[in-house]
C-alpha cells in the first residue's frame, strides 16, 4: 500500500513525492525497503503495489533501480484509504479462481530485523490458512493516539483478538498501556483473500461494490493496472481498521519485536536512525558544535547549528523547517496553512 501523503515529514514529504519514495533512514527508499525486506521469505509472488496513478513512474523506477519486479501496480484514481486499497489486492488476485493469501505492507515502514519479521509472517501463516485475519501486535511504548490498539487473549504464538480499537484518545490509550494486555496494531497483515473479502461484504459493501465495478473494465498497461474512474469513486473513504479490523471477530494477533517504526514524524525518525555520539542524526551537509539530541538534515544547502538541544531542522530547496524535537506531530498544522493558501 503506497498511498498515504506523510504530511508530518513536510518539508522532505510532498504531495508529488510523498515518504515512501524518499531515502529517509539510509541509501534506498522505504518502498525500496519495503521490496528489500521480502527477500528470503519462501512461498511468495512478486509484490503487487496499489498506489495513486500520479505516483506510477516513481514505482515503477524504484522498483526498476533495485532489480524488483511487480507482479503489477493497481493505479488509484483517487485516495479513498485502506479498505478499498486492500479490496483492490485482493480482488485482483481472486480473478484467476485462485484464493492466495495476502501479506499486506505499508510502503513507509522501518522494520530492523528481517529474521524476526520473517519468523513472524511465516507464524502468522497457520493462522491465515485456518482462516484468520492476522495482526502483527507491537509492544507500546507510549499512549500514541495515532494508531490502533489490540487487546490480546490469551495464546503463545497466535493470540486472540479481544478488542480492536482504532486511533483512540489520549486517556483512553494510556489506560491500554496501563493495563498492559494491549498491542500496537503495526498495520501490517496477512490474510486469505477471500476472508477479507467476505468481511468486508458483511460491514462494508459498498467498498467492495465500488472496487468490483472499479476493476471490471480493469485494462492492464504495461505493469499498470487501471480502474474505472467514476466507479472507484463511489467507495467510501475508509480505513481497513474502521472497515474491518474492529468489527470482525476473525482477528487474530501475532506478536512483533523486530524494530518496527512507522516512521510517522521526524522524532520517530531520529528515534530510528544512527546518531552521533552527542546523539545528533546529521544527513546531508551539516556542521554542529555543541548541539545535541538533535535531527539536522541538508539537500541543497549547509546547515550549521550552535549550543542547541532537541532540535529538528530540515532544509529543501525551497522551505526550512526549523522545530522542537517534541513538537513535530503539530508539522502538520503548517501544511494546513500551505493548504489553505493555496
Ligand atoms: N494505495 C493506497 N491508497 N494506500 C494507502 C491509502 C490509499 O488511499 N491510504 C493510506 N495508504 C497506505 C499508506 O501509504 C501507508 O503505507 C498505509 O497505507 C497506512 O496508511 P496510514 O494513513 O499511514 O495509516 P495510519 O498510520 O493513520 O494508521 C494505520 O497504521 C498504524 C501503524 O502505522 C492503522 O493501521 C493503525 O491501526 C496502525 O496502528
Ligand atoms: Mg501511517
Amino acid at each position: 500500500m503506497s498511498g498515504g501523503s506523510g504530511t508530518r515529514l513536510w518539508p522532505a514529504s510532498r504531495g508529488h513525492c510523498p515518504k515512501q519514495f524518499l531515502p529517509l533512514v539510509n541509501e534506498t527508499t522505504m518502498i525500496q525497503d519495503t521490496a528489500a525486506r521480502l527477500a528470503g521469505l519462501g512461498s511468495l509472488a512478486e509484490p503487487l503495489v496499489i498506489c495513486n496513478e500520479s505516483h506510477r513512474f516513481l514505482v515503477a523506477e524504484q522498483f526498476r533501480a533495485e532489480g524488483y519486479k511487480p507482479s503489477g501496480i493497481i493505479l488509484e484514481p483517487a485516495g479513498r484509504n485502506t479498505a478499498p486499497a486492500v479490496a483492490l489486492a485482493a480482488l485482483h488476485a481472486v480473478k484467476d479462481g485462485n484464493d492466495p493469501l495476502l501479506l499486506v505492507l505499508a510502503a513507509d515502514h522501518v522494520i530492523q530485523d528481517h529474521e524476526i519479521f520473517h519468523r513472524a509472517v511465516d507464524q502468522a501463516r497457520l493462522a491465515a490458512v485456518a482462516g484468520g485475519l492476522v495482526t502483527f501486535g507491537i509492544v507500546p511504548a507510549h499512549p500514541e493516539t495515532g494508531y490502533g490498539y489490540i487487546k490480546a487473549g490469551e495464546g503463545e504464538v497466535s493470540r486472540e483478538v479481544k478488542a480492536f480499537v482504532e486511533k483512540p484518545d489520549r486517556a483512553t490509550a494510556q489506560s491500554y498501556l496501563d493495563a498492559g494486555c494491549y498491542f500496537w496494531n503495526s498495520g501490517m497483515f496477512l490474510f486469505r483473500a477471500s476472508v477479507y473479502l467476505e468481511e468486508l461484504q458483511k460491514f462494508q459493501p459498498e467498498v467492495l461494490n465500488a472496487c468490483r465495478q472499479a476493476l471490471a473494465s480493469e485494462h492492464p498497461d504495461l505493469d499498470f493496472i487501471r480502474l474505472d474512474e467514476e466507479a472507484f469513486k463511489q467507495s467510501p473513504d475508509i480505513s481497513i481498521d474502521y472497515a474491518v479490523m474492529e468489527k470482525t471477530d476473525r482477528a487474530v494477533m501475532v506478536p512483533l519485536d523486530a524494530g518496527w517504526s512507522d516512521v510517522g514524524s521526524w522524532s520517530s525518525l531520529w528515534d530510528v536512525s544512527p546518531k552521533d555520539a552527542a546523539g545528533n542524526v546529521c544527513r546531508g551537509d551539516v556542521l554542529t558544535h555543541e548541539v545535541s539530541d538533535s535531527y539536522l538534515s541538508s539537500t541543497d544547502r549547509l546547515v550549521a547549528a550552535v549550543g542547541v538541544d532537541s532540535l529538528v531542522v530540515v532544509e529543501t530547496a525551497d522551505a526550512l523547517l526549523v522545530a522542537a524535537k517534541d513538537r513535530v506531530q503539530d508539522v502538520k498544522a503548517i501544511v494546513s496553512q500551505l493548504k489553505q493558501q493555496q
